[in-house]
């Protein structure tokens, strides 16, 4: 659950930070004086609020409170921007909103829960891209930006931060637009591992830092310039695609997590150059929150933070990666009707999803089952693993639709010791986040991961469409084949409604 939350946090700062960000050329327009001392404190007020936001986000029972602090202290920022800045055309800026935030509704409601990883990556992308674009328009009219010193000279840590911003957003540009492709199926999501990568990456990270350097002593208006800020532009985009091609399927949410926090570093850095106080603040809760984040997404797939970075994983196995052919093995196969029998008869009963029912929509339908169970006295708990699904939170956010009360809802944790004194484990849909070769086959690709402890329960429901389909891993499953599973082989949601028919 902790998962979600802090991802909702995060997203509720990335719009903080794009906010801010389409904020900045109206400070900039009037940036030669500085910020009179309401605004500083109209600009800390609103960083109040976002963190605030963060904090409602950490709870369900406290994210729709977090979600208006966000709105709030949203407002407050920009409408103190507009307040205390000559705007040189607000029609304009009212165009470009309209245009903008047009575009964002239509897909907003287009978009389908399974797409929301793609989405979330293109949108990184254009983060990363404003991000250059107002490093582009500092460093054409550094006056307006007010980041001049009394010789007209660009100042030194403005440099600094002027190649730093414009290298991590297009960064994160091209490394957010590989991801999306990838996700979205457009380019394959094997890793691309090209012959000597490590060092061609190193080297232009190196060559970026050292012309970054170079750009900061050296005078202005020297020759090259335009130049020199160009190609730190050129070798950043070039390394955010190096960065990703490599980079499996599997570890692709761990990316778009680091691009988001990447992008509100871009952010923060333009944010000193501009002295745009809630730029600063913003960019550093996108930047930390997406930091840790990812974290915690690799350590709750048990892979190194740098493992991921390096790439590779998620291209020799089946699922996401590839198919490898399976023994045909001896399993039990039931109907709703017993499903339905043996969840009546039990006193504890786990629901366990995952990415299948997502992709059924079978959540409403499975919310119906537990109310059913509940009245005639069963006990019903909903398991969450954190990588569940394709997105942090994508069970919880399902299962929030539907309804399920958010005290029946555990995470992996906090209910893994349950199993052993459960009735029926029921999984619908999930299929890696059950699979004990994690914990016992070290050549597995999931080896490591914690993974929920359904082989203790007495009776395990596994509902999936055939046996030939694998989970996002591709390995095999030895829960199909134990003597407590019944494998009951049907679109999930029409499997789950036959069972509350039966349950009548
Ligand atoms: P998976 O291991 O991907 O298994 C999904 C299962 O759902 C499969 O067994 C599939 O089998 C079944 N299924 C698909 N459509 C169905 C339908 N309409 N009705 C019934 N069953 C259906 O899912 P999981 O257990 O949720 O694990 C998630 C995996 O994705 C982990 O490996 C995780 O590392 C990875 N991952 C996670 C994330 C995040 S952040 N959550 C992002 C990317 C990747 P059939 O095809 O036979 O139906």
């Amino acid at each position: 659950m902790a998962s979600l939350l802090r991802t909702a946090a995060k997203s509720a700062a990335t719009f903080a930070g794009i906010a801010a960000l389409a904020a900045t050329p109206a400070y900039a327009a009037g940036a030669e004086g500085a910020a009179p001392p309401w605004a500083m404190l109209a600009y800390l007020i609103s960083g109040v609020f976002f963190i605030l936001a963060l904090r409602g986000l950490s709870s369900p029972a406290t994210s729709r409170a977090g979600n208006r602090y966000g709105m709030v202290g949203m407002v407050l920022a920009v409408a103190t921007t507009l307040i205390t800045h000559d705007i040189a055309n607000i029609v304009e800026i009212a165009i470009a909103v309209a245009i903008g935030g047009s575009i964002g509704f239509v897909i907003a409601r287009r978009i389908a829960m399974t797409a929301m990883p793609e989405l979330v990556a293109g949108f990184h992308s254009l983060v990363g891209l404003a991000a250059v674009v107002v490093g582009f328009g500092a460093w054409l009219d550094p006056v307006s930006f007010g980041i001049v010193d009394e010789a007209g000279q660009i100042l030194a840590v403005s440099r600094i931060e002027l190649g730093l911003g414009i290298a991590i957003g297009a960064i994160t540009f091209s490394g957010s637009v590989i991801a999306f492709l990838k996700l979205s199926g457009r380019m394959s999501g094997s890793p691309i591992l090209l012959p000597a990568r490590h060092i061609i990456n190193l080297g232009t990270l190196a060559a970026i830092l050292g012309l970054i350097g170079y750009y900061t002593v050296s005078p202005q208006g020297g020759p090259g310039e335009g130049q020199l800020v160009l190609l730190i532009a050129l070798l950043a985009f070039a390394i955010g695609f190096l960065l990703i091609i490599p980079i499996g399927g599997a570890d692709m949410p761990v990316v778009v997590s680091m691009l988001n926090s990447y992008s509100g570093w871009a952010a923060a850095a333009m944010g000193f150059t501009l002295g745009n106080t809630a730029m600063i603040i913003t960019g550093a809760l996108v930047g930390s929150s997406g930091a840790i984040l990812s974290y915690i997404m690799c350590r709750a797939m048990n892979r190194s933070f740098i493992s991921v970075i390096a790439g590779g994983f998620g291209g020799d196995s089946g699922g996401a990666a590839g198919g490898a052919p399976r023994e045909q093995r001896p399993y039990k196969q039931g109907s709703a009707e017993d499903a339905a029998y043996m969840l009546e008869q039990a006193e504890k009963v786990i629901i366990i999803p995952g990415y299948g029912m997502a992709v059924a929509q079978a959540q409403h339908a499975l919310r119906e089952m537990g109310d059913k169970l509940k009245e005639k006295g069963v006990e019903v708990k909903y398991a969450i693993h954190p990588v569940a699904g394709r997105m942090p939170g994508h069970m919880n956010v399902l299962l929030a639709e539907a309804s399920v009360p958010y005290d029946e809802v555990f995470e992996l944790e906090d209910i893994n010791s349950d199993f052993a004194q459960c009735d029926v484990a029921f999984i619908i849909g999930a299929n890696d986040v059950v699979n004990p070769a994690a914990k016992t086959d070290k050549s597995s690709p999931i080896y490591g991961m914690p993974v929920f402890d359904v082989d203790k329960a007495k009776q395990v429901f596994f509902i999936k469409r055939s046996m030939g389909g694998v989970g996002y891993a591709g390995v095999d499953n030895d829960v199909f084949y134990m003597n407590q599973t019944v494998m009951l082989l049907a679109d999930a949601k029409k499997m789950v409604e036959e069972i509350v028919k039966s349950l009548d």
